[in-house]
């Protein structure tokens, strides 16, 4: 079905920028620049200069960002790993691939880990937490580093959502010892198909990382350190993401002020949570736009029948999929988000007239 609003669009976004990509694939293409050159080390120069760290290594997933950082913390068998159930299951999986215990906590309102939940938590066994920064927003790190450091747990940040977001002006993924993000398509920052990156300060953690991306092999010594994986960040797509952020504090502001449009046009349905959240420590980037509302199915009907594609971000708590074995869990705040949450269309290319369309849509079906 072709959307009036689509939730993305990925067309319209290759066009606005489509001389400097192509001339970047293309200077790729024809040096025969495919794996591991000098483009994909200017990305990781840039990359890290933008988060505030010394090193950015590149890798070919969110995913896998999570999981290199979790074995070169040395995280394995018999290691409680604190994490959030509200979030994609690649968080989760990424502790499980270690063969660490993934223990789920409860979030709070604005949709990041609940801090007393993360101290309730903690047993002897417990080695590390592994929060994640949901929809373009940082958890509340002054506790979380904190009771870190108290407990004396290792912090690796699930950054997926949050490039660019920063607390106290610190930015995302520069807290712990691992920052992990995602350069999927519709992400903040994305290439035309996966990749990933960790940001670190520690030296260890990015030369492990940099050999367990290209199957345990140092380039130089031919010298195989670990068994590894096959999951670089391609050369290509690293040329790619070195263009696209340039433009990354523009569409971050674009996506600022469609947030603002949304809040102006919508804060005042009683029947809706919008997520504006208290605390001025935070800069926000609005990865997504998630509304709470107890009509969601209708709702969501009602937009989809005037033309405008949300999506729901997650409609089942992770637990329940029988099949990734996690146990029961009770957890309130998780099980009525699933319930009530639904995105609205959040994407630096919609303009103005789209945004006032889905207000208008939305306050419809609320007046009606
Ligand atoms: C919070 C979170 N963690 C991890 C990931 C995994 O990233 P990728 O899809 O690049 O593997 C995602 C991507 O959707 C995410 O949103």
């Amino acid at each position: 079905m072709a959307y009036k609003v689509p939730f993305v669009d990925p067309g319209k976004h290759y066009r606005n920028l489509k001389g400097e990509i192509d001339a970047a694939i293309t200077d790729c293409l024809s040096k025969g620049d495919l794996i591991l050159r000098e483009q994909l080390k200017d990305y990781e120069e840039h990359l890290a200069e933008f988060a505030g760290t010394k090193y950015a290594v590149g890798v070919n997933s969110g995913y896998h960002a999570l999981h290199l950082s979790l074995i070169a913390a040395g995280l394995g068998l018999g290691d409680e790993v604190i994490t959030v159930a509200h979030t994609f299951v690649a968080t989760i999986s990424a502790i499980v691939h270690v063969g660490a215990t993934p223990v789920l906590i409860d979030v709070s309102k604005d949709y990041n880990m609940d801090m007393d939940e993360l101290e309730r938590a903690i047993t002897p066994r417990t080695r590390a937490v592994l929060p994640v920064h949901l929809n373009g927003r940082l958890c509340d790190m002054d506790k979380l580093m904190a009771i870190a450091e108290k407990h004396n747990l290792i912090l690796i940040e699930d950054a997926a959502q949050a490039l660019g977001a920063s607390y106290n002006g610190k930015i995302a993924g520069s807290f712990g010892l691992a920052g992990c993000f995602s350069h999927y398509p519709f992400k903040i920052l994305g290439t035309f198909g996966d990749g990933g990156i960790i940001t670190t300060n520690d030296p260890d953690i990015a030369r492990i990382a940099s050999l367990l991306r290209y199957n345990g092999e140092d380039r130089e010594t031919g010298e195989y350190h670990y068994h590894g994986y096959t999951c670089l960040l391609d050369n290509v797509w690293a040329a790619v993401l070195d263009v696209k952020l340039r433009y990354l504090p523009q569409w971050i502001g674009r996506r600022r002020e469609i947030a603002e449009l949304y809040y102006q046009g919508l804060s005042d349905i009683p029947e809706l949570t919008l997520p504006h959240f208290e605390g001025n420590k935070y800069f926000d980037v609005y990865q997504n736009y998630v509304i709470r509302t107890k009509k969601r199915g209708e709702l969501a009907a009602y937009l989809k029948e005037h033309g405008v594609e949300t999506l729901i971000h997650w409609p089942k708590p992770v637990w329940e999929h029988r099949g990734l074995k996690l146990g029961r869990y009770h957890l309130p705040e998780t099980e009525s988000i699933c319930r009530e949450v639904l995105s609205l269309p959040m994407n630096a290319e919609i303009n103005d007239e789209s945004v006032e369309y889905v207000i208008e849509t939305i306050r419809r079906f609320y007046s009606s």
